[in-house]
Parts: structure tokens; sequence; C-alpha cells
């Protein structure tokens, strides 16, 4: 396909309806296993000399499309679907920190993939070092040594809305011949192309703002084909497997066996092969369908973003409001410089009142939606601490700067002024102030 634009990529990238009996929506493909012909075939398939169904576990046409149609778009070199975000990322951590390594990870991070760096992957051997000062490139930098298998962030943070200058902590990465891993969830390819920033790695939770629709649950990891892994610090990626072998039954690595997409490869054949966390083709249908109107569903997200945080940052019952759109936030240069979209559809409040107040004030919403998801077209509201976030101690939700007076916002596709209105509505419930009704 020639170079299209985005606009035109999220739509037809990877699908050609003549290879899939003239079907213009994308099959679902919902069978176990495909037919292998002959065995001569078999071993085709098995040794990679052809590239086809053998069974949905670890691939599937339905899902081939989605994957090959991100990695287009995020201009990467292979994709693989799975069945969470989380399984995304446990995966790579997996395959990255095999054998004991560490990662170095900013310290605001979605609550699951935080607390799985913090407590879960220890006890696989594999620890995380978090970076207290996540803006300041010299800080990851600081903490990389022989064990370091990556740096581990997000473009967009959740609940936060921080931004970060991705392409100086991959600069800093590189210069040690670390990766960087960039969870681009909230983001999504629309609004920031990670490895045009230096990222070697991304990962997504596809059932946010891709699909769009939280009607599936669905994760993606996508690798950039670029990143020299060393035999020194990533010796398990040079191994020879008998699983991996050639037509000609010689043993190869995943880098021997493709040197463009080792990670995706790795992952494929063993994590996928043998965890099994696969995308059913029923959701990579899903999501396909959500992601063609991505550009036009976030585009709207956004101008109404920007209203409601200009909205909430002049309310007397708001402490402060996140938001890099926002002229005084932290981040509003940056934002600018890699964001040209746009930045983003999510944003935190502090509220400025008691714990029964924010009870009340939630119970007050009647167009935003409690519950936790985000990038839905549908707006809905979390309060982080006692549900995203949750698992996480004090001291980690201080470090990661996540107060218990934070609310989070990601704003679909009502009609704006309906959901000031609502906000508005429910400060007066929730502050006993007289309404308009
Ligand atoms: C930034 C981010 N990454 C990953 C995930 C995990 O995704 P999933 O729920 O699809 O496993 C989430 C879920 O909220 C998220 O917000």
């Amino acid at each position: 396909m020639p170079d299209y634009a985005f606009e035109t990529l999220r739509i037809h990238a990877a699908y050609d309806p003549k290879d899939h009996g003239n079907a213009v929506s994308p099959p679902i493909y919902q069978s176990a296993a495909f037919d292998l012909e002959n065995t001569a075939r078999a071993k085709r398939l098995w040794t990679g000399a052809e590239v086809g169904g053998i069974y949905t576990r670890v691939g599937n046409p339905t899902v081939s499309i989605l994957e090959e149609r991100i990695a287009k778009l995020d201009g990467g070199s292979a994709a693989i679907g799975l069945a969470s975000g989380m399984s995304a990322i446990s995966y790579v951590i997996l395959l990255l920190g095999e054998g004991g390594g560490n990662i170095v990870a900013a310290s605001s991070l979605y609550g699951a993939a935080q607390e799985s760096l913090l407590h879960f992957f220890p006890k696989f051997g594999i620890t995380t070092q978090f970076v207290t000062d996540r803006h300041d490139p010299q800080a990851y930098e600081a903490l990389i040594d022989d064990d370091t298998r990556a740096i581990y962030l997000e473009s967009i943070s959740n609940p936060n809305a921080e931004i970060y200058d991705i392409e100086a902590i991959a600069e800093a990465a590189h210069r040690h011949g670390v990766p960087v891993i960039v969870d681009n969830t909230v983001a999504t390819p629309y609004l920031y192309q990670p490895f045009k920033h230096g990222a070697d790695i991304i990962v997504y939770s596809a059932t946010k703002g891709i699909c769009g629709h939280g009607n599936a649950i669905a994760g993606l990891v996508v690798e950039n084909g670029t990143f020299e892994y060393s035999r020194e610090r990533f010796p398990h990626l040079h191994e020879l497997s008998w699983k991996l072998r050639d037509i000609d039954d010689n043993p190869r690595s995943p880098i021997d066996a493709d040197p463009h997409a080792p990670i995706i490869t790795a992952l494929r054949c063993f994590h996928l092969e043998f965890i099994g966390a696969k995308l059913s083709p029923f959701d990579a249908y899903q999501v396909l369908d959500g992601l063609s109107t991505l550009v036009e569903r976030l585009d709207k997200q956004i101008s109404s973003t920007a209203r409601i945080a200009q909205h909430l940052s002049n309310h007397p019952h708001v402490a402060w409001v996140r938001y890099a759109g926002l002229a005084q936030s932290p981040f509003h240069s940056l934002a600018e410089r890699d964001f040209s979209h746009g930045a983003g559809a999510l944003l935190s409040f502090g509220f400025k009142g008691s714990d029964e107040q924010i009870d009340a004030f939630i119970q007050a919403l009647d167009v935003f939606s409690y519950h936790v998801n985000i990038g839905d077209f549908r707006s809905l509201i979390a309060n982080p601490t006692h549900t995203t976030h949750t698992e996480l101690e004090q001291e980690v939700l201080e470090s990661a700067d996540i107060p218990s007076n934070i609310l989070r916002l990601s704003i679909g596709l009502e009609h704006v002024d309906d959901l000031i209105a609502d906000l508005d509505h429910a400060f007066q419930l929730a502050f006993n102030e007289p309404t308009k009704e």
C-alpha cells in the first residue's frame, strides 16, 4: 500500500477484500485451527518459511489484520495482538527481563502496571527502580546499570495526564544500549507516534481509545525493528532454539529468525504459545471497527476536553486541573511540540471538598458514567485512589503524585454543554448550593 495518510491507513491498511472472499468488512475468522493441507506445507508453516493460519492461540487472520494495521500506523516492523493491555505489558516485561533483569520506570503509571512492577514481577526475579524525578531524562540514566533491560513509561500518564520528553529519555537510554517501552494507550497512534521520538517498543491497551466503544478488551505490542539487542545485555534473544528452527532444521535465535522483529517473534513463539493470552478474533474485529473512526472521535473529544479543562480551572470547587492542553500546564510547551493534534481526552482535577462531598458529586452526575475505563465514546469519571490505583500503598501514591482528592475524567462524544452542565449541577448538589432546576 502506498504511503497514504493516517486517516486512510486506519481504515484500509493491511486489508484487501480480494483476500477475504470480497468481504468489505474484515471477516471474523471464528476457527480454532486452520487446515494444513499437506505435511510439506505444515513444515513450511512451522518454520516460518510460509506465513499462514495454524492455530488461533498463536495467530488468526482477523487478529493479523489488526496487528499489521497498527504496525503500519505506528511505523513499526511488526505487532502482536493480545488478550488485554495488561497481557501486552506483562509479556514485554517477562521477555526483556528474562533471567533477572531490572526495569527503570516512571513513578506514575496506570495502577496495575505500577503494582505489577512493584510486587508481581519481583517474584519472577525482575525488579524495577522507579524514577521519582520522572521528568528529568538524566534521572532515568542515573538508574541504568548492567542488568537494566528497559525504560518503561507512558506517553500520556494515567491518571495525571502528564507528558514526557521521550526523545531525551530515549537518547539517554540508547547511550547505554537500553530500549525504551512506551505505553501509548491514552495518546493512541493518532496523537503520538513513539517511534518517531526514539521509543523501541510500544504497548497498548486497545480496550481504550483505539477501540473507543467500551465493548472489547484487547492489547497490542508493536516494535520498531531497529533497536540492536546486544548479546551481553540480552543473551536470551541470541540463544538458539530448536523451536525456532528454519526449514533446513537449523536452530535459530529470535534475532536470527527475524532480525527486524525479534521481540514480536519471541512473544509469539514463547509467551503466546506457552501462556496463551490470545486476542479473540471477535474482539479484534471490534477494535478494527473502532479504529476506523479514531481520528474523528479524538478530534471532537479533544475539543470538548479543552473546554472542560478551561471551565474546571476557573471553578471555585476545583483546586487544580491537570491537562497538558491548558496554557498554564507545566507540560504545555512539550504538548505543543510533540502533540500536534492535541493533548488527549483525559484530564484530572483536584476536588476542593470532603470525601463525603466527592461521593455526593460522583453520585449526582447523570451524563458522566462512573466506571473504570477511558477513551470510551461515553464520558467517564473515576476516583483513582479508590478504584484504578487503589492497590498502591500511600507512599507509592505520593511519589506518583496521586492525592486522595483526585478525580479523573475521560471525555466522550456527548455535547460539551451537557457535560459542563452535568459537572456544575453535581458540584451544586455536593455543596448544597441552589440548583437551577
Ligand atoms: C495506560 C493503561 N495501560 C494499560 C492498561 C491495561 O489495559 P487492559 O485493561 O486492556 O488490560 C490500562 C487500563 O486502564 C491503562 O489505562
